[in-house]
């Protein structure tokens, strides 16, 4: 259990009270004296502001630190690494006392996190892995590896191979990963291919264009575009006049560009119905195209509990506390295991919208509209 604020206000107070007796307080007084509660900064690193999601866990977190008494610092990279990487190097030099960071490249931050180390400062790695480096404290996300079970599942399960005999099909399958520099594409696509393999095996799936191999099939950055430019040439090369069954797509984002290529290939009319086509992060646009019938399922991951298990470890780890884990064997950086904090992913349909996502408050009816 967290400590009380008002506790916890008291006994910063009575601390600032302490050095200031002692004449160590002011501007440039030491880390330990703004150490936790009341009046430390959170240094907030979120990769785009391209990508709703990501604007939402900005907010959110933003609002959870508030409540903690804390000051925030947020800065958006627009996918540019270089450019998160300088916007990090700028909080440590202002003296934020924790970071919070979603990274752009996981691989690209071993450098500026060994300067925060050497500042003393912690690091929660926000729902993507940060890699390469010992100096990543805790990681707070989502159960990545079950994501990609449930928009396999649904695959199965919508095509009705779950609990058939065994020779329905076979049904033709295209499939699609997120960027290769996010540590969560392979956990994503592990969960999707293990489930999805057996009926590969057997045939009961096909995928055309012989395109499984996780480096065939990412997608850099996550960007529609490109994911609309590759479904266009599957299906140009791969398919001519025969018909895709099924696209497992990562990602909201990258199932709007399938669903582009696919729309200027003639599909969505009641001769050519849309394949199914997964996604996740319940973003409005594809939540909208799930209730037009277009999209097909998404996976709602809940940022606002998110947002909420990231300040609850930094606080933590400002106060000297230990963060609230739940894993503490799957997330290996290659430096160290990282002690993790996931949350449950749920799957999402037409069917399930309304439940899930609206009686929820986590959109209003007339967002949907
Ligand atoms: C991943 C994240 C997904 C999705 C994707 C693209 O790292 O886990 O939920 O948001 O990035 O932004």
């Amino acid at each position: 259990m967290r400590t009380s604020r008002a506790a916890l206000t008291v006994a910063v107070t009575s601390l600032a009270l302490a050095l200031t007796a002692c004449g160590q307080s002011g501007e440039g007084g030491s880390k330990e004296e703004k150490k936790g509660g009341e009046g430390s900064t959170v240094g907030i690193a979120m990769p785009t502001k391209s990508s709703e999601r990501w604007i939402a866990d900005g907010r959110n977190m933003v609002a959870e630190f508030k409540k903690l008494g804390y000051k925030t610092d947020l800065q958006y990279g627009e996918d540019d690494v270089d450019q998160q990487v300088s916007q990090i190097e700028n909080m440590i030099t202002k003296g934020v006392d924790v970071l919070v960071v979603a990274s752009i490249d996981g691989r690209a931050l071993g450098d500026v996190l060994g300067q925060a180390a050497d500042q003393g400062i912690k690091v929660i790695s926000y729902d993507r892995l940060i890699l390469g480096t010992p100096n990543v404290d805790y990681y707070a996300s989502f159960d990545n590896e079950k994501v990609g079970v449930l928009q396999a599942t649904y695959i199965i399960d919508k095509l009705g191979l779950k609990d058939g005999g065994g020779d329905e099909g076979p049904f033709t399958i295209e499939l699609f990963a997120g960027s290769p520099d996010d540590n969560n594409t392979r956990y994503f696509f592990q969960g999707a291919w293990k489930t999805l393999k057996p009926y590969i095996d057997r045939k009961q799936l096909v995928v055309k264009s012989g395109q499984t191999k996780l480096d065939q099939i990412t997608t850099l950055r996550w960007d529609g575009g490109t994911a609309q430019r590759r479904m266009d040439d599957l299906l140009t090369k791969s398919y001519g006049s025969e018909d895709v069954d099924a696209v497992l797509s990562p990602y909201d984002g990258i199932s709007i560009g399938i669903l582009s290529a696919l729309k200027s290939d003639g599909y969505g009319t009641s001769a050519k119905p849309y394949p199914i086509v997964t996604g996740q992060d319940a973003e409005i646009a594809s939540v909208k195209s799930i209730v037009a019938g277009r999209q097909t399922q998404t996976v709602f991951k809940d940022f606002r509990t998110l947002a909420k298990q990231a300040a609850q470890m930094a606080d933590a780890v400002l106060t000297d506390k230990k963060p609230e884990v739940n894993d503490d064997k799957t997330y290996d950086n290659e430096k160290k295991v990282v002690p993790a904090f996931l949350l449950d992913p749920v799957s999402v349909d037409k069917a399930n919208y309304q439940s899930v996502l609206v009686d929820s408050g986590y959109f209003k009816a007339s967002d949907l509209k």
